[in-house]
């Protein structure tokens, strides 16, 4: 077309036309099929059905976009010559393989798109050259592998998104040169373990984001050397039941999201040392509570967020010296209830999500009424599930006039306040009763003349009810015993006494082969158990050594052949008054069992 236009044989008109034409394509030569725009040098080639990269590209093109084509492979030096290209759009096409080099002379790139295509290698070259570029997106390929020194000359690029590949291994020092990466996005791989060596290639990562990956541990030192790191995401691994104490250990993090896992606990000892942490989210994990104290190091928290959870209980103090608390979402639970007592100064809160959790509205719940038009529930009310009248009600819906007759407790209390003094003999059972009323129904606790409390398992145990109840009163069970009923509005107690005779004439010992009994020495809570294994006929260690030695075989097989040997002198007519018998050691009798430390035993004959 540009030759013919030069011919001096044609009409002026179609010179004129013509010379149009060429000092057009001449400062601007646009391929066929592609829109191109001068202002902004951009050249939109984009969804043409195109098989090859188009020919007759402009040197000083700053953006080409050849996105939703039909591109298959790239060759080696595709690009050379487009030297101002500063954008590559390549995603969505059918590419499948690029030569070394391909990108060669690029050398002012900064975004590469090669998302959405077929690539199932990376041959280590591919991006040679690349040494401006800042962006580099690789996600919804088919790559398996990262070979060493892949992004080796990248030393500039600032975010890697190599999501969605069928990923089963990082190479060692597949990351080696990424020195400026801030952002890494490995998502949906199928990678089974962390790679470890190779994010520690990252010593400027300020981002990394790990989802749906199958591990179900995170294991001790997960992340080394990644000094930089201020955001870590977990996202969607289904199988991650545990994190290893010291998992994230060596990291920084100031935001931290483990969402959609299998965690039925927070993980406590592996957060513990974030104290730069002001973002905690532990959404859509079977979590049951959030227990006192235990979050108290991360000082700077100030949102916390565990939606769509099982959470039954956030206990009191749960939130204790967060003092920058601001943000709870527990949007989604089981909460019937969330006492003021959780937090560090309920003043500086300022957005709660409570929607979604069976409240039960009395007084523990007053604080937010009082609070409902200062807090910020984010668009969603926090609703009293099935009140008096048996329908839901949104807390703005409650007149004041109202709310103070609702949100309403009645102090624990005990019923039946008789006096219980009472003097046993040694062995008997005795019961306390200890009846209780208030609203929300109240806890009981016993507590044992040193203070402490009781359990419901054991010699000395408090059954549902609120009775406390001693079995086979021992002399030292003697003193007073206080029952504590408490709840929301107010605590109330009672004592009992008890007096325990001595009587060992008739005191028979109780039968230890009694289930119920052996059991007593179980619980930790009270000192009083270790008082029953005196009157055992053993003690634990000998029937132990015992027991481990076979004990009784051994004996029986002794007697066995003493029996053998002496008839068969019988029946020689050698009449012997001893026999010497050898007898090799069990190995796990070690050196305690009796008569282990000679091999042999001397017998004497009838
Ligand atoms: C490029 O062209 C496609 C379709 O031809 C269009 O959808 C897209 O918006 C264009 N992009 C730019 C940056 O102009
Ligand atoms: C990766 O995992 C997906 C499903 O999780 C599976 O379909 C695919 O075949 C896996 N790829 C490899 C290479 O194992
Ligand atoms: C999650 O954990 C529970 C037990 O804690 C287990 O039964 C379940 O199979 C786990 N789910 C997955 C997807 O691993
Ligand atoms: C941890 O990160 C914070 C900022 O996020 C920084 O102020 C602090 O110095 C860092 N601590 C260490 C030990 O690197
Ligand atoms: C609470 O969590 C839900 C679900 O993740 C989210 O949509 C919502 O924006 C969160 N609210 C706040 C205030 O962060
Ligand atoms: C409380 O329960 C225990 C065991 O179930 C029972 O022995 C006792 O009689 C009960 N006491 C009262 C006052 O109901
Ligand atoms: C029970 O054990 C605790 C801790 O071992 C001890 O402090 C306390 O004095 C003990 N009480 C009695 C009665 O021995």
């Amino acid at each position: 077309m540009f030759v013919p236009c030069h011919q001096k044989l044609v009409s002026a008109f179609l010179l004129l036309y013509c010379l149009h034409l060429s000092a057009f394509d001449f400062l601007w030569p646009c391929p066929q099929k592609c829109i191109c725009r001068q202002d902004t040098l951009e050249v939109n080639c984009s969804s043409k059905h195109l098989t090859v990269v188009p020919e007759g590209l402009h040197i000083s093109a700053r953006r080409l976009n050849l996105s939703g084509n039909r591109l298959k492979t790239l060759i080696r030096r595709q690009f050379y010559g487009l030297t101002q290209l500063e954008e590559l759009d390549l995603s969505g096409n059918i590419i499948s393989m690029i030569e070394v080099e391909a990108f060669q002379g690029l050398k002012y790139l900064r975004i590469l798109k090669i998302k959405n295509n077929r690539l199932k290698i990376i041959p280590v070259g591919v991006f040679s050259g690349l040494s401006s570029l800042l962006s580099l997106d690789i996600s919804k390929n088919e790559i398996l592998v990262f070979l060493d020194y892949t992004f080796q000359e990248m030393v500039n690029l600032r975010e890697l998104n190599a999501g969605e590949n069928d990923l089963v291994f990082i190479s060692q020092r597949a990351f080696v040169g990424l020195q400026s990466l801030q952002e890494l996005n490995v998502d949906h791989s199928n990678l089974t373990s962390i790679p470890t060596d190779a994010f520690s290639q990252l010593q400027s990562l300020s981002k990394l984001r790990l989802r749906r990956l199958n591990i179900n541990v995170l294991p001790n030192y997960a992340f080394r050397r990644l000094h930089q790191l201020r955001t870590l995401q977990i996202l969607q691994w289904p199988s991650l039941e545990t994190l290893n104490s010291n998992s994230l250990v060596n990291l920084n993090i100031t935001s931290l999201v483990i969402s959609n896992c299998n965690l039925s606990a927070i993980p406590y000892a592996s957060l513990r040392h974030l104290t730069h942490l002001i973002y905690l989210d532990l959404s859509y994990n079977p979590i049951t509570s959030i227990e006192s104290n235990k979050l108290g190091e991360l000082l700077r928290l100030q949102e916390f967020h565990l939606v769509g959870g099982k959470l039954l209980r956030i206990e009191p103090g749960a939130f204790r010296c967060l003092a920058h608390f601001k943000l709870l979402n527990v949007s989604s639970n089981r909460l019937t209830t969330l006492e003021e007592s959780a937090f560090h100064a309920v003043g500086n809160l300022q957005i709660l999500r409570l929607d979604r959790n069976p409240l039960t509205c009395d007084c523990r719940l007053l604080w937010v009424m009082r609070r409902r038009f200062r807090l910020n529930f984010d668009g969603r009310q926090p609703t009293c599930s099935a009140h008096e009248r048996g329908r839901r009600r949104e807390f703005r819906d409650f007149s004041e006039a109202e709310f103070s007759k609702v949100f309403i407790c009645r102090q624990a209390g005990i019923l039946e306040r008789k006096l219980q003094d009472v003097m046993v003999d040694e062995g008997t059972n005795v019961q306390f009763e200890c009846k209780v009323d208030g609203y929300p129904q109240p806890s009981i606790t016993w507590l044992s003349p040193q203070q402490t409390p009781f359990s419901s398992v054991g010699r000395i145990r408090v059954h549902a009810n609120g009775t406390l109840e001693v079995r086979y009163a021992q002399v030292q069970d003697t003193g007073t015993y206080l029952c504590i009923a408490s709840n929301a509005a107010g605590n109330d107690n009672i004592s009992a006494s008890l007096h325990v005779r001595s009587s060992s004439r008739n005191y028979t010992p109780p039968n230890f082969f009694d289930e119920s009994l052996v059991e007593t020495s179980l619980p930790p809570s009270t000192n009083s158990s270790a008082q029953l294994s005196s009157p055992f006929p053993f003690d634990a260690k000998t029937i132990v050594i015992a027991t481990t030695m076979g004990f009784l075989s051994f004996l029986s097989s002794v007697v066995i052949c003493f029996v053998f040997m002496f008839l068969w002198s019988q029946s020689k007519g050698q009449i012997k008054h001893t026999a010497t018998i050898d007898f090799v050691p069990r190995s796990s009798m070690g050196g305690g069992g009796e008569g282990g430390d000679t091999g042999r035993f001397t017998m004497k004959l009838i």
